[in-house]
């Protein structure tokens, strides 16, 4: 067992973890099950969180590689009982529907609206590529990410 220390969602934690023990099996036996199982090769997009600043599919990052770093998961986007932005944006377009994508979606939109606070359609669907629905159509994730810019933008002033 490896030592590291992470900060998830703000707290500073510290684990033993497995060699190969990937960030979404340490996330989810941790209780973080915003961060879903999906394909566990990389190509879905349901375990991505935010780490470092950045999206990352979390079934193909391990924990060890992780250690020091900064863990953001849907968990954490709500503050006091009060929702994000983007996940008000996202349930105001409707574009939930089992939700089993929403955490990952959603993760990946807050790097692309911390990098790129007005994103045009195209570069939203570019961002949210890597994020599989097998639900919808993608229309309303893309009409939810705009939303949540002009919210976000709407903060800010
Ligand atoms: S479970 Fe990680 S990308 Fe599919
Ligand atoms: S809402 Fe069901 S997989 Fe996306």
């Amino acid at each position: 067992m490896i030592d590291i220390t992470l900060t998830i969602n703000g707290e500073k934690r510290r684990f033993s973890v497995g060699a190969g023990e990937t960030l979404l099996e340490l996330l989810r036996r941790e209780g973080y099950k915003s961060v879903k199982k999906g394909c566990e090769s990389g190509d879905c997009g349901a375990c991505t969180v935010v780490l470092n600043g950045r999206a990352v599919t979390s079934c193909i990052v391990f924990a060890a590689k992780a250690d020091g770093g900064t863990v953001l998961t849907a968990e954490g986007l709500e503050s006091g009982g009060v929702l994000h932005p983007i996940q008000k944006a996202f349930l105001e377009e409707g574009a939930v529907q089992c939700g089993y994508c929403t955490p990952g979606m959603e993760m990946a939109t807050y790097d692309l609206l911390s990098h790129n606070p007005d994103p045009s359609a195209i570069e939203i669907k570019e961002a949210l590529s890597g994020n599989l629905c097998r639900c919808t159509g993608y229309v309303k994730q893309v009409k939810a990410v705009k939303t949540a810019a002009k919210k976000i933008a709407g903060e800010a002033k």
